[in-house]
């Protein structure tokens, strides 16, 4: 397979909806979870500018254990009642946050996020994670990013078995 990532063009809604086209080519055919992760992570982290972290974690049945991702290596293991991801996971609903350092618990593995948005994974019910996306910006993601990313990684979560 080749795989060539394309410039995103247009108004925020129509890179989104490239980026879902291209996400969509690249996940296509295949179901393993650590193989999607991985070429997810490097396509969304390459493709949205602004961000130092995009990557998974992943649900082991207590707390969430880090997967795939690019950036600077992050905490491993995070309880579900700590930090923005610990949020996503526990509410089951998407943290968009604007300012990580009025975040209450906020876990800062890299010093130089400012903005972080965090997508929970979930199929037939089941928690299996959340996709994290961190930003040296302040407030970096809007509610047209949330809801590409919300794409993304519903993309993500229809590819597995
Ligand atoms: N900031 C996250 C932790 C994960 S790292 O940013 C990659 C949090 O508060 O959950």
């Amino acid at each position: 397979m080749s795989f060539t990532s394309q410039t995103l063009t247009g108004s925020k809604p129509e890179q989104y909806a490239q980026l879902a086209a291209q996400a969509r080519a690249l996940l296509s055919g295949e179901s393993d979870r650590i193989a999607n992760a991985a070429n997810l992570s490097a396509l969304v982290y390459h493709a949205l500018p602004d961000l130092n972290w995009a990557g998974f974690y992943f649900h082991d049945g207590t707390e969430l254990v880090v997967g795939p991702f690019q950036g600077l290596p992050a905490c491993v293991r995070i309880a579900l009642d700590k930090g923005v991801c610990g949020a996503a996971a526990r509410t089951r609903q998407t943290q968009r946050v604007e300012d990580v350092e009025a975040f209450p618990g906020h876990i800062a593995c890299d010093s130089a996020s400012r903005s972080e948005l965090v997508v929970p994974l979930v199929k037939n019910d089941r928690l299996i994670g959340v996709l994290d996306l961190d930003s040296p910006r302040l407030a970096r993601f809007d509610e047209e990013d949330q809801r590409g990313l919300e794409e993304v990684a519903a993309i993500y979560v229809e590819t597995l078995a």
